[in-house]
């Protein structure tokens, strides 16, 4: 399966990815986790991205999809993928389209994360996530058992600096101009499903595998 998540900046896409990827043994992959990784240890890559990120805008396109054509080369990626974070706007849509043709391939599905502003906030405002394995967490809505520590791995928990409220506000004007308009794109290509992102994680979960099964084969 070939899977594209979109969603509001805290929707839970990374959240679901982890458990939907796992589920159908396919990779997660997030350009936003691979970005924040390239600033971390100070790579030339990481370097292109920093001042668009801390700033909460999108990273220009040209140095996104060579990196995502990169990876979805690898071995790991050929029998299916999930792809959380891009595509980001229509342009990064047409050549994600235009570079799956190239192997006689295409998206299975695009599955839409619904949830409304206010909660959005909520959950950014809380999130942390661990250095070591990238798994999401929450200080209120998933808490780890020991605050601070990743339950999975034991690796210590870190809040994003884009997770500021001025930061948090202008990836919403971002998502709102220039990624909702991909809704249309992916309903006009009859491959969007929509399901209501809110609840404990595990329904939201159960929704998304329910939604995904029709596609599965
Ligand atoms: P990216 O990392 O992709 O950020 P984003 O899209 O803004 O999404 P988030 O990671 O903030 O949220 P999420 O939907 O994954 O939510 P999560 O699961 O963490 O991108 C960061 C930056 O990189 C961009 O701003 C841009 O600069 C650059 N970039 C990345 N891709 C790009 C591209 N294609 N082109 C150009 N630039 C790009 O959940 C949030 C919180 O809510 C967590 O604490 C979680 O525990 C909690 N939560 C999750 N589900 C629930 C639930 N059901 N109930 C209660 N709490 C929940």
């Amino acid at each position: 399966m070939r899977i594209v998540l979109v969603g509001p900046p805290g929707a839970g896409k990374g959240t679901q990815a982890h458990f939907i990827a796992s589920h159908l043994a396919i990779p997660r992959i997030s350009t936003g986790d691979i970005f924040r990784y390239n600033v971390t240890h100070n790579t030339e890559l990481g370097a292109k991205a920093r001042e668009y990120m801390e700033r909460g805008d999108l990273v220009p396109d040209e140095v996104t999809v060579a990196m995502v054509r990169d990876r979805l080369a690898e071995d790991d990626a050929q029998a299916g993928f999930l792809l959380d974070g891009f595509p980001r706007n229509v342009p990064q849509a047409e050549t994600l389209k235009k570079m799956l043709a190239e192997f006689d391939s295409r998206l299975t599905v695009v599955l839409e994360l619904v949830v409304d502003e206010d909660e959005v906030v909520r959950r950014l405002s809380g999130r942390r996530t661990c250095r070591r394995c990238e798994r999401v967490w929450h200080v209120l809505y998933d808490p780890p058992a020991q605050p601070g520590t990743c339950d999975d791995c034991g690796g210590e928990l870190f809040q994003r600096d884009d997770d500021k409220e001025e930061v948090i506000r202008h990836r919403l004007e971002v998502y709102n101009t220039q990624t909702a308009p991909l809704i249309a794109f992916y309903a006009d290509e009859g491959i969007l499903v929509g399901i209501d992102a809110t609840g404990p994680v595990e329904e939201v979960t159960s929704r998304a595998l329910a939604a995904l099964g029709p596609y599965l084969r």
